[in-house]
């Protein structure tokens, strides 16, 4: 009987922790939003800010550390998406604006800032890599396997130093604990990015300019234009 007691008292005392969703850091989540079929961890030098009407499904965020705001009516979704995509912040900021539709990957590192505003679509299996400075406007259409990095993403060492990075870290490869080379990218309003459309570190994309399937670009876009083939060049649309 004591001992029975004792087990209900430790249950309630210690409940199970849920493995879904671990919070060290500073989470607020308003009455109204949604979150379902996620993992959400939240490291102690983190915060996680969800507004109301925000709709998460089936992703998985890691705010290891900075922080993570996602503005009133978002819906981030799986999507057709066979895996969740995740969102991983290990140093920096993403904030999200009003009314975007997300399905889509995102990497934080070394106090990187990327902002989104608002009625953007981020389509399946697009990534976004930020390490210094992403801004995208409003009202855009973004495709399906794109990618937007302003980053190198890895630091291009000597073989030497790279190998021995490897050989101190495996099995993980690849870590980076220096920021690579970078740029900022952004993207105006009411652009259009095409399948496996490609924003590499420098790409400006002007009002109202539309990047072509597979186009690759580094560098500005003028307002109005198309860019297509890879490096792109532009014409006026
Ligand atoms: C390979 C890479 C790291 C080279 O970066 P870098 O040495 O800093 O090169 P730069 O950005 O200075 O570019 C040099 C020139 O090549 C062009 N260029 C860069 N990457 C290019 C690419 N993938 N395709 C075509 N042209 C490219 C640039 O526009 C620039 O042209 P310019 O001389 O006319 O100005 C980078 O281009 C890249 O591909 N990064 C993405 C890496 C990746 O896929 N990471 C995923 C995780 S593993």
């Amino acid at each position: 009987m004591i001992n029975k007691l004792k087990k209900i008292v430790k249950k309630i005392l210690y409940p199970k922790p849920d493995p879904a969703f671990s919070n060290a850091g500073e989470f607020n989540q308003a009455d109204g939003s949604i979150i379902e079929n996620s993992i959400l961890k939240i490291g102690k030098n983190a915060k996680l800010t969800i507004e109301k009407g925000v709709k998460i499904s089936g992703y998985i965020i890691n705010v290891n550390s900075g922080e993570l705001i996602i503005k009133e009516g978002t819906i981030l979704s799986q999507g057709n998406n066979a895996l969740s995509p995740r969102i991983d912040i290990s140093g920096g900021q993403l904030i999200i604006g009003n009314n975007n539709h997300i399905k889509a990957e995102f990497c934080i590192r070394f106090g990187g800032k990327c902002s989104i505003g608002n009625y953007n679509c981020i389509n399946e299996n697009t990534e976004i890599r930020c390490d210094e400075e992403i801004n995208i406007g409003d009202f855009n259409m973004i495709s399906y396997e794109c990618i937007i990095f302003d980053t190198n993403t890895h630091v291009m060492y000597p073989p030497e130093v790279r190998r021995k990075m490897t050989m101190k870290d495996f099995p993980s490869i690849g870590t980076e604990y220096e920021k690579p080379v970078t740029a900022p990218v952004k993207i105006g309003n009411d652009c259009w990015l095409g399948k496996r459309a490609v924003l590499l570190k420098g790409s400006q994309l002007g009002n109202n300019s539309i990047v072509a399937l597979c186009a690759l670009v580094t560098k500005p876009v003028p307002e109005n234009h198309i860019a297509f083939g890879n490096p792109a060049q532009v014409k006026p649309r």
